[in-house]
């Protein structure tokens, strides 16, 4: 669709940017915190980019001050963050350890006295290790009782001062590289664990909805997807149906959990030909139909491209490479044998981390969830992870402001379009750790003196992009 005139931002949309825990706030063993999965899994030699880990990560939660002035200055609406569920229960239950659970109070009141929505992620990620240690952590049913515990615990805390509320960040990310690939705690491959683990997260996730449909929580909840549209590489119905597959076993299979309780049927009929099945038990069901969200979350960073693969075809088996150093063209083909294979568009650009730069990717992500599922949508992530460079005490990083600036137009296009947008979150809103990338893979708008050395002198600096979104959110969206 083209449009003559596009509609303006909604009056109160959310112009915000994101963090999570683990990685911003380092202080990985103050205040009484335990020890996460992550606190464990960074020790492994070879699983992150040289080494890195998040033990000082930014040093958030010692400059927490420092970071919400930076916001305020430059006019955000909206800030995103993850509480760690170590602080609160160093061990995953118990008893509260007040001082983790006060670092979040303070966090949430700074916002609130800044005119600052917070919007809270329950869980990033960071499990407590003690729940791998005794029972499995996501392998285990006995997961769903402490989640909902915990999750309770922030609902009564912060029940009329947070009104946006995130349940799982990434459920896809989280199991696929936890028990597909090994990229992630607990680093197994097993594909028939990965399903069940998925099932147990759709429980927790559909449980802790219910929770907080039952205190009358005000606000609104939902999970965070990492939605990548597919595409097909050309109209041979061949790779149509290719793409297809990628959209119903990569998209579908937890969106449609999360709004209907239901699995699409084609893919449970491709795990039974595979001879996997969900342990489904009596009751599930029913507990997954009754926990629709209020609002989809989505983390956008890229589309990917779909060909035909064959069952003896490339899977994502022990060759397959991701790149996490930066070095363009280094990540290798990946499949389902029968299913699809993901190949490269000509059409769009890729990072030096080779993700895909598509805005309108964006906008087709938006159509067809709206398309799909008709809810509100809060655009949890969107950014560029680029390196930057510090040149007279300045980061010029325009090659950020294109990329921010053709996902917001798109945005707009969508909402012109007639998608319900509540809100944009950028990732990130001060550099991090990323994950398995060091922090050389920069996003912030704000830059921060730390590399791979983990020595930096932490000091913050405000990136040119900083200020072209604080003329973005000055105008509500206007001077685009
Ligand atoms: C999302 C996560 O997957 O993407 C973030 O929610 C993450 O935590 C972001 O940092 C970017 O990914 P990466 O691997 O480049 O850090």
């Amino acid at each position: 669709m083209e449009h003559q005139k596009l509609k303006a931002f909604p009056k109160h949309f959310l112009w915000g940017s994101a963090s999570a825990a683990y990685q911003i706030e380092g202080a990985w063993n103050e205040d009484g915190k335990g020890k996460s999965v992550w606190d464990e899994f960074v020790t492994i030699p070879g699983k992150t980019f040289k080494g890195t880990n998040g033990n000082v990560a930014v040093d958030h939660y010692h400059r927490w001050k420092e970071d919400i002035q930076l916001m305020k200055e430059q006019g955000l609406k909206a800030y995103r963050f993850s509480v760690a569920w170590t602080r609160v229960f160093p061990q995953g239950r118990g008893e509260v350890n007040q001082k983790g659970l006060q670092f979040y109070i303070d966090l949430v009141d700074e916002l609130i006295v800044n005119n600052i929505e917070p919007v809270l992620t329950l869980y990033h990620w960071d499990l407590p290790l003690a729940l791998q240690e005794e029972y499995g952590g996501w392998e285990n049913r006995n997961i769903i009782d402490d989640f909902v515990n915990y999750a309770e615990t922030l609902f009564q805390t912060f029940r009329n001062k947070v009104k946006y509320w995130v349940s799982l960040n990434e459920q896809n990310v989280f199991t696929h590289q936890g028990w597909q690939i090994a990229t992630h705690p607990p680093g197994k491959k097993d594909t028939q664990l990965f399903y069940n683990v998925n099932h147990i997260a759709n429980l927790v996730n559909a449980k802790v909805i219910q929770k907080f449909r039952e205190l009358e929580m005000p606000g609104m909840i939902g999970p965070s997807f990492a939605y990548t549209p597919q595409y097909s590489i050309d109209s041979d119905p061949k790779n149509i149906l290719a793409a297809e597959n990628a959209e119903e076993l990569l998209a579908n299979f937890w969106m449609d959990v999360y709004v209907y309780g239901e699995y699409p049927s084609v893919i449970l009929q491709a795990l039974k030909e595979q001879g996997i099945t969900i342990d489904i038990q009596s009751g599930d069901m029913e507990i997954l139909r009754a926990a629709k969200p209020d609002f989809l979350g989505l983390n956008y960073y890229q589309s990917a491209t779909n060909a035909w693969n064959p069952l003896d075809g490339v899977s994502n088996g022990d060759h397959y490479q991701m790149n996490t150093t930066g070095k363009k063209g280094t990540s290798t083909e990946s499949g389902v044998p029968g299913i699809q294979k993901t190949v490269e568009n000509p059409f769009v650009e890729t990072t030096n981390w080779d993700w895909t730069i598509d805005p309108m990717g964006l906008r087709i992500a938006l159509r067809r969830m709206n398309s799909r599922y008709r809810l509100p949508i809060l655009i949890t992530e969107n950014g560029l992870g680029e390196y930057d460079k510090l040149e007279d005490g300045q980061i010029h990083d325009s090659y950020r402001i294109d990329y921010l600036e053709q996902h917001v137009k798109a945005i707009q296009e969508a909402i012109s379009d007639g998608v319900e947008v509540i809100g944009y979150h950028t990732w990130s809103y001060t550099d991090l750790l990323s994950w398995l990338n060091g922090y050389q893979k920069r996003y912030g708008f704000v830059y921060v003196d730390q590399d791979e050395t983990m020595t930096g002198t932490l000091q913050r600096i405000p990136k040119d992009s900083y200020y072209w979104y604080q003329k973005v959110i000055q105008s509500n969206g206007e001077t685009l």
